[in-house]
């Protein structure tokens, strides 16, 4: 496959028209007797060029108002999820963990794998990409943010510049119109507090648990490469996004990837249950009591590693409960290496509930392969402007055939 340059709609047309403009002036030149003739060539060369300017700029204007509608098909279900926020202007973490409503900063952090020691007042530059943790909640075939983002209207806004501006396209204001029952999209109050519905999902995916992640698609990236990036595979990516050819994806489109999760000892009567922890991410439950983070590339068989996570407790917890497994052995501590170098036993992080943290012996085999979704050898699909080119060639070839008439 030799992927084609996903050039801007109107940067490749004028390169198209700086390279073929003069051939067709010239061949007027000689063929034609008159000026009539050329003139009226030339005129509609420029009624065209027009028309596909203009067609260009409605091209991407439809495009840009395209939905994002994740399917979730599990009926009642909650669950984490993350969506990529690209600043428009610059920020700092303190203000993105603000208007997303953020509950913990830790969990931003997390999301990002970003040291546990960041200050919120690290600088998000503009165009940056940031990982969002939001509740996600299904219904009606398709998931949204569970109540949160909420924005407060300020004097001037409008909801199109708030879906558009605020929250950098992640919605369309029709969706804060539907999920807010605003009668009227150009008449909201300042000062009233909109529901941003993000896209989500807490659909499994294969049979297994993931975290659905929404995707801002970059300039130059592939279905393939996104796939490979992310531990899923293309098929799965078409497949979840309703997507039939690879090639139709847009830059600043928003993908459902699946992500894949590490797999825990944590019990389902633990109130964190399922602790979904993507690769390459952390977060602090138990309270912020413990820590755990999934890393695939660490060798342990894409287990979660939990430890105590050394800080004060939040909500009603005045110390965090004891984590031990036996006497000195703590959540996180290997205990036994068998003459086998591939298995340990670990203290494992079991689940917490109101009172108490629980721990479990957890046997671990580090030498088996993680389980690793991502494929090979399919073809790989660039950005769409093949279309446009062609249409581009054809309507150059309708100018020639007029020439010719
Ligand atoms: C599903 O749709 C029905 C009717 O349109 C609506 O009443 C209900 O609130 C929706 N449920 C969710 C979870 O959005
Ligand atoms: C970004 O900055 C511009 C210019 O200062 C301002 O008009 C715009 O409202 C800002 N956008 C956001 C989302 O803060
Ligand atoms: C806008 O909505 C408010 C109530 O939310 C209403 O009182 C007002 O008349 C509306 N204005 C227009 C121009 O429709
Ligand atoms: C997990 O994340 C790391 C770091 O980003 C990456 O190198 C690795 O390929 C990922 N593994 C999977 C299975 O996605
Ligand atoms: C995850 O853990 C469960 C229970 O310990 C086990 O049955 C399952 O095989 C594990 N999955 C992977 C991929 O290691
Ligand atoms: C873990 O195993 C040790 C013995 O190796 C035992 O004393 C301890 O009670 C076990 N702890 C848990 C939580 O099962
Ligand atoms: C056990 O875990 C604690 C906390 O993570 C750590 O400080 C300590 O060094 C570990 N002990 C051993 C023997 O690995
Ligand atoms: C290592 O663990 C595997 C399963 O996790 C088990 O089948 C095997 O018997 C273990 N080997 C030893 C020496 O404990
Ligand atoms: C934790 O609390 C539960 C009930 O709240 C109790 O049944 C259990 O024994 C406690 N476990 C420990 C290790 O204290």
């Amino acid at each position: 496959m030799n992927p084609t340059p996903p050039l801007s709609k109107t940067h490749s047309y004028n390169t198209y028209k700086k390279k073929h403009t003069p051939i067709i002036t010239s061949k007027a030149k000689q063929k034609m007797s008159g000026g009539k003739k050329k003139n009226m060539v030339v005129w509609l060369y420029k009624v065209i060029t027009i028309t596909v300017t203009v067609a260009s700029v409605a091209l991407t204007l439809t495009e840009a108002q395209k939905e994002a509608d994740f399917k979730c098909s599990s009926e009642i279900a909650t669950c984490r999820s993350l969506t990529d926020y690209k600043s428009p202007n610059v920020t700092t973490l303190k203000e993105i963990e603000t208007l997303f409503g953020v509950k913990h900063f830790l969990d931003l952090l997390g999301a990002n794998n970003f040291p546990s020691n960041t200050k919120d007042n690290f600088k998000v530059e503009a165009d940056q990409v940031v990982k969002v943790p939001f509740p996600c909640k299904c219904g009606n075939g398709t998931g949204t943010s569970n109540q949160i983002p909420r924005y407060k209207v300020k004097p001037g806004d409008t909801l199109d510049g708030i879906a558009r501006n605020r929250f950098a396209g992640l919605v369309k204001y029709q969706q804060i119109q539907t999920a807010n029952k605003i009668p009227d999209a150009n008449n909201i109050t300042a000062g009233e507090t909109l529901w941003i519905p993000l896209p989500c999902s807490c659909d499994k995916v294969d049979g297994s648990s993931v975290i659905h992640y929404a995707h801002i698609v970059e300039a130059d990236s592939t279905i393939q490469a996104i796939a490979q990036q992310y531990g899923t595979n293309q098929q799965t990516l078409l497949k979840i996004n309703g997507i039939d050819d690879p090639k139709s994806l847009q830059a600043g489109q928003l993908l459902d990837v699946p992500l894949p999760v590490c797999n825990s000892s944590v019990t389902s009567d633990s109130l964190d249950f399922p602790l979904l922890v993507p690769n390459a991410t952390y977060v602090y439950t138990a309270n912020e009591c413990v820590q755990c983070k999934c890393d695939s590339t660490s060798n342990n068989n894409f287990m979660l590693q939990c430890e105590p996570s050394e800080l004060k407790p939040i909500n009603r917890w005045s110390v965090c409960p004891t984590m031990e497994c036996s006497k000195n052995v703590l959540i996180g501590n290997t205990t036994t290496t068998s003459t086998d170098s591939c298995n340990s036993t670990i203290c494992d992080y079991g689940g917490y509930n109101s009172r108490n943290i629980s721990m479990v012996n957890a046997t671990q085999n580090t030498c088996a392969v993680a389980p690793s979704g991502s494929d090979s050898g399919a073809t790989g699909s660039s950005l769409s402007g093949s279309v446009w080119n062609k249409l581009l060639i054809l309507i150059h070839f309708l100018l020639f055939f007029v020439y010719l008439l």
